[in-house]
């Protein structure tokens, strides 16, 4: 006979999940799977007829929001709180790409690391808060391959979602005592409205990309079982793997050994 008992920390009805960029090509897949689950889920983006549509026809909540507002962040948990009770999962997704393909263009690298980095960042202190009073939860940032790899053809979105990557891993442990867990998923190229500019090429050489329902299964599962600080990458024909991050080499003594590292600069856990 098959258990149907969620496991602990997997949504739930009665939970209540915050998606960034919720009205894209994401954020409508995980929608959908968090519905079936009875978690009450608030859509998050840009104000706009359509995305208010969106919401709706998912049975799903829609508040305003630009991520690179640091206000409007907490303004957004405030109401959601305020209206559902409790937050449990964040879903920090929204995210755009850079156009130009040569050079650098300085203002566009700042427009996508300020939506793509710091929309990141805002979301969590926004969110930390609500976490904590809910008893714990999770946060999963939508990173990138990019993050890992090196994008030649969008210098500012690497840097981004490198820095999401970064982000996620340094303050995992700063959050452990509290019951949250930050995680981050690095998808390969999917197919959404952000590849659009390049759908004609990957077409044109046969190259396979993800659905966004795979996407989002990897982000419910981020939710109900990431290990602090994890980064997935999720990959065509290969499905949501943790990416084992290489570590650098240590430092050495005058004498050749191992330097120790002081203990106020370890991770909680490894003091
Ligand atoms: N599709 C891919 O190939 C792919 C691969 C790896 C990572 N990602 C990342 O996944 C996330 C979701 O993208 P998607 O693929 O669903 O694309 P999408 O374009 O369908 O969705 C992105 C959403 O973010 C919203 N958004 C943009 N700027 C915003 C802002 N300032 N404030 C609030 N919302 C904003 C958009 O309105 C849109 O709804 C993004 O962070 C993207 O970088 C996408």
């Amino acid at each position: 006979m098959t258990d149907t008992t969620p496991a602990p920390g997997s949504p739930a009805q009665g939970d209540v999940a915050l998606v960034t960029g919720g009205t894209g090509g994401f954020g409508r897949a995980l929608a959908a799977l968090l519905r079936e689950r009875g978690v009450t889920v608030v859509l998050a983006d840009l104000d706009s007829p359509a995305n208010r549509e969106v919401a709706a026809g998912l049975g799903a909540h829609f508040a305003a929001l630009d991520v690179t507002d640091r206000a409007a962040n907490a303004a957004v948990v405030a109401a959601v709180e305020a209206e559902h009770g409790r937050l449990d999962a964040v879903f920090l997704n929204a995210g755009i790409a850079g156009q130009s393909r040569h050079g650098l263009d300085v203002d566009e690298f700042l427009k996508v690391v300020d939506v793509d980095l710091f929309g990141v960042v805002y979301g969590t202190e926004a969110a930390l808060p609500a976490l904590r009073r809910a008893g714990g939860g999770s946060i999963v940032v939508t990173a990138s391959l990019a993050g890992l790899s090196p994008m030649a053809t969008d210098p500012g979105y690497s840097v981004a979602k490198g820095g999401a990557v970064a982000f996620v891993r340094s303050m995992s442990s700063r959050l452990v005592d509290d019951g949250i867990t930050i995680s981050a998923i690095c998808p390969g190229f999917a197919d959404t409205a952000i590849i659009d500019p390049l759908r004609d090429e990957f077409a044109a050489a046969d190259f396979p990309v993800l659905s966004a329902g795979e996407v989002a299964e990897a982000m419910v599962a981020a939710w109900a079982g990431a290990e602090p600080g994890a980064a997935y990458v999720v990959q065509p024909g290969v499905g949501a793997v943790p990416y084992k991050f290489k570590g650098v080499p240590a430092a050495r003594t005058a004498s050749g050994e191992t330097a120790v590292v002081p203990t106020a600069l370890r991770p909680p856990s490894m003091r």
